[in-house]
């Protein structure tokens, strides 16, 4: 059997800053992904879901556990060896205006990925960052302004295209939409769908919104101060959960009659 793209087993993260008790961020989180089976984990506010994220992408060590990627260990990676791993799994971060730096130019930010992995010279990047706007529907003009001179969403597009840019086999989308217009984020979400299947991705989809994150996945793990609390299929959510978090999640959503 071929391994899932992305496996946790039994990771926990415990934060010890100071002489405050310990946080225990995570703990004990265990789940597969299977390639283009887009998965998302929703949780209140504080629950972890970051810290996960993080620890995926190797931006924080684990404290125990282990992360598999292809059925290969990434967690516990010296720096060195994270090269590849991060080639593989790119991130989106809730506020793009913080993924960029103020003063680089738009279409420098996009192909950094692609010139840093030696995947274009640097005399291509015009011509890239060109492709890369109009991959996710913006004016290829935009490539000479700075990141303050566009939209909240023009840029997390930028965001989006740059992650894409290295062909990586995992986007984790970390509140990606969240602090975006609905209307916009619908924009967002559609052009994720699109991508996914012109570049055979596979999305981790965090959030707290269990309708936007339902609608662009096939399977929802409920996570509840840093555990899993439940697995979903998101097709049937409402008819198959059980576990009174998720119910409670539930409620507060579908109250507010669909969103579809
Ligand atoms: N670098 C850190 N140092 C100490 N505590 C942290 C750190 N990062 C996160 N935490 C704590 O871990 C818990 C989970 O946070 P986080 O993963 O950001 O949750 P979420 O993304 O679900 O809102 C919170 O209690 C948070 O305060
Ligand atoms: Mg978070």
């Amino acid at each position: 059997m071929e391994p899932a793209l992305l496996e946790l087993r039994q990771v926990s993260k415990t934060f010890q800053t100071g002489n405050t008790k310990p946080v225990k961020a995570v703990q004990s989180v265990s789940f597969e992904v299977p390639s283009g089976i887009n998965t998302g984990i929703v949780g209140e506010s504080g629950c972890g879901k970051s810290t996960l994220a993080r620890m995926i992408t190797g931006l924080t060590g684990v404290t125990s556990g282990e992360i598999l990627l292809n059925g290969t260990r990434i967690s516990g990676l010296r720096r060195s060896a994270q090269r590849d791993v991060y080639r593989q799994v790119q991130m989106v971060f809730q506020d793009p205006y913080s993924a960029i730096s103020p003063r680089m130019p738009v279409g420098t930010f996009l192909t950094e990925g692609l010139v840093h992995f030696g995947l274009i010279s640097k005399g291509d990047r015009k011509e890239q960052a060109r492709k890369l706007l109009e991959l996710v529907d913006l004016d290829p003009q935009l490539a000479l302004r700075l990141p303050h001179q566009l939209s909240g969403g023009q840029l997390q597009r930028v965001v989006i295209a740059r992650a894409i840019s290295i062909h990586p086999r995992l986007v984790i989308l970390d509140e990606a939409t969240s602090a975006l217009d609905v209307s916009v984020q619908k924009q967002i979400l559609s052009l994720l769908v699109r991508l996914q299947e012109e570049f055979s991705l596979t999305y981790l989809f965090i959030g707290h919104d269990l309708a936007v994150v339902r609608s662009i996945t096939e399977q929802i793990f409920v996570m509840k101060e840093g555990s899993i609390v439940e697995r979903l299929p998101s097709e049937t959510l409402q008819e198959d959960a059980r576990h009174p978090y998720t119910l409670q999640l539930l409620s507060s959503v579908f109250s507010v009659k669909d969103l579809s």
